[in-house]
């Protein structure tokens, strides 16, 4: 790897602000003097993801991820430390010394790069002579001429490599077009093929507005209907909703999210003011999702087509909503409907009316259970309450899942006996309950460790003043543990180099996600000392005790094992050592 100067990064550190840049990917709301979200790295109902402008740092008190500005693109982009480089100098406008190319290098950003250029060659198409029956296609279906800008439709032409040659004109390899998904290799391996052809092309974005994948529909009946990119190094579909990059403002104005299931489902909405929605894109919902989504809203209206298949795949996910405390609402179209099909017959007042009408999930669920078996039957009784049994389950709040049990009893006509009829559900809930794990995230740092040595480098964190006053009064031998030594090794060295030690260095200089994360959750934790002085000498006494116990200790078992040997000299120098320690 070409070496990047020093200055350069500096440079490119300077102009790239934390707040900003994690700003792309999550809502951050003030805090104090820092920012607080949920954590993007785990599952989590209140926000413990912190991050400092005045530091630049973030962290998770609940996960224990943190770490700098570089540390945050490595992470959630899985991109290399050259590339999160990369992308903040190409942000903030600067330039990077060309470095050849080896390898894996640089190949996350270059898989981007290539979905960039498809996107724009099917946009340009879909301009051209070749693509105006596409363009056409897409008018007639009520899209303006705004929505397909914005949503950057395009088109594909009805050719083997059209955009293989256009890729190859501009460098990038046959390979790499498969790699992303844009083409195919011949079965006979002789060569590629373009994946798209004669398609109208829907770029999926990731949240932040860069294109992970491509959808492409006919633009007749013939089937397959979509045909759409595999699963690649960038495009993970169940970690991806589609128009949430648009949506998310809309969605976080609003407090709630509608979440549909097809392209034009997302599109119609959009362009009729309801800037809220997302798709699935056909997959059922993942707790990928889920995490995408709870950054900003916990109230989902799930509203999928009116048909059987649409049903089940709302049925799918839905339990698993319920769990993350999500509120769900369901909307049931007529059937053959879907969103878009809907909002051009009947409008958006209509399709709002349903939105705000939508019966909560357990009504959706225990309405469809009630219309699909008898429920005056003994073995309807048992099929519904077995089908909607993990829904209350799922339920945290005890008010109302009580609540659930009760009216499932009611509707199940278990009047005349009510008590009972509630008594046996709760009994097959509690059935349900057994042997489900708890799970506690684990505590970074807090094991068994010298909370001595854990205060010092903190204090030394959080006033870099104390660093050279440290540095003559302690030696990195001093920490007994390992992480905590290699941290202040990191911090005397930086300062010996005449280097700031403010904790984003600090982090950069260890080049370790561990110890990163840590320092980072050191920088932003209160000290329990009052000031950093304090801290400092508090610490280094405690840690000259602990030294000076250790050293009694050792000494005491040579004296014995020197008087189990019965030798008397050493025996008495020991014992002068003994002496001279304890004075110490
Ligand atoms: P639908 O069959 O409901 O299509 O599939 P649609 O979105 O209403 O499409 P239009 O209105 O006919 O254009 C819903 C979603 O399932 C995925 C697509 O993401 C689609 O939007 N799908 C469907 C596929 O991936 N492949 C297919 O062949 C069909
Ligand atoms: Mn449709």
């Amino acid at each position: 790897m070409a070496r990047v100067p020093e200055a350069v990064i500096e440079e490119i550190k300077s102009r790239s602000d934390i707040v900003e840049i994690i700003s792309e990917y999550l809502p951050l709301k003030p805090a104090g003097k820092n920012y607080k979200a949920l954590c993007p790295f785990h599952q989590e109902k209140t926000p413990s993801f912190m991050v400092s402008s005045e530091k630049q740092i973030f962290n998770c008190f609940s996960c224990g991820v943190g770490g700098n500005v570089f540390s945050f693109l490595m992470k959630n982009e899985h991109l290399t430390f050259m590339e999160a480089l990369k992308m903040l100098a190409d942000r903030a406008g600067i330039k990077l010394p060309s470095h050849p190319d080896r390898g894996g290098e640089g190949k996350t950003l270059k898989l981007f790069e290539l979905n960039e250029l498809a996107a724009v060659f099917f946009q340009r198409c879909l301009e051209k002579q070749e693509g105006e029956k596409a363009l056409k296609y897409l008018r007639n279906r009520g899209l303006s001429r705004e929505t397909i800008h914005k949503f950057r439709l395009g088109y594909a032409l009805p050719s083997w490599d059209r955009f293989l040659k256009e890729a190859s004109r501009k460098g990038f390899s046959p390979n790499l077009l498969e790699e992303v998904g844009l083409a195919l290799q011949r079965r006979d391996k002789s060569g590629f093929y373009d994946r798209f052809r004669n398609r109208i092309m829907f770029p999926i974005f990731n949240v932040r507005g860069k294109i992970v994948g491509f959808g492409g529909r006919v633009l007749d009946n013939s089937s397959p209907k979509y045909m759409n990119s595999p699963e690649t190094p960038i495009y993970h579909k169940s970690d991806n909703l589609y128009g949430l990059n648009l949506a998310k403002e809309y969605i976080l104005r609003e407090n709630k999210v509608i979440i549909v299931e097809g392209y034009l489902d997302a599109l119609t909405p959009y362009q009729e003011g309801i800037g809220n929605t997302v798709a699935s894109l056909g997959t059922a919902l993942s707790p990928g999702h889920l995490r995408c989504l709870r950054r900003y809203t916990k109230e989902v209206i799930i509203v999928y087509d009116g048909d059987k298949a649409g049903v089940a795949a709302t049925l799918r996910g839905l339990d698993l909503l319920v769990e993350e405390e999500f509120h769900v609402k369901v909307v049931s179209l007529p059937p053959a409907q879907d969103p878009d099909g809907f909002i051009r017959k009947y409008g958006k007042e209509a399709f709002l009316e349903k939105v705000e009408k939508a019966p909560g999930l357990f009504d959706y669920k225990l309405n469809l259970l009630l219309s699909r078996y008898d429920p005056d039957s003994a073995e309807g009784k048992a099929r519904i309450a077995k089908e909607i049994l993990p829904t209350i389950d799922k339920v945290q709040d005890a008010i109302e899942k009580r609540a659930y049990v009760k009216e499932l009893a009611t509707r199940l006509n278990l009047r005349g006996k009510i008590t009972l009829g509630e008594e046996d559900i709760l009994a097959e809930l509690r059935k349900l309950r057994k042997g489900k794990p708890s799970s506690a995230p684990p505590l970074p740092l807090e094991r068994g460790t010298a909370l001595a040595e854990r205060y010092l480098i903190q204090a030394l964190l959080q006033e870099e003043e104390l660093v050279s006053e440290a540095k003559k009064l302690l030696g990195t031998k001093d920490f007994r543990d390992q992480r905590y030594q290699r941290i202040a090794e990191a911090i005397f060295e930086l300062e010996s180099a005449g280097k700031p030690t403010h904790p984003g260095e600090v982090i950069s200089y260890l080049q370790d996600e561990e110890l990163g994360a840590a320092v980072a959750r050191l920088a932003m934790e209160t000290s329990p000392y009052s000031n950093g002085t304090q801290a400092l000498t508090e610490c280094l006494k405690r840690i000259r005790k602990e030294e000076k116990k250790r050293s009694l200790r050792e000494c005491e078992e040579k004296i014995k094992e020197a008087q189990s040997r019965g030798e008397e000299e050493l025996i008495r120098n020991l014992q002068f050592e003994y002496q001279a320690l304890l004075s110490k």
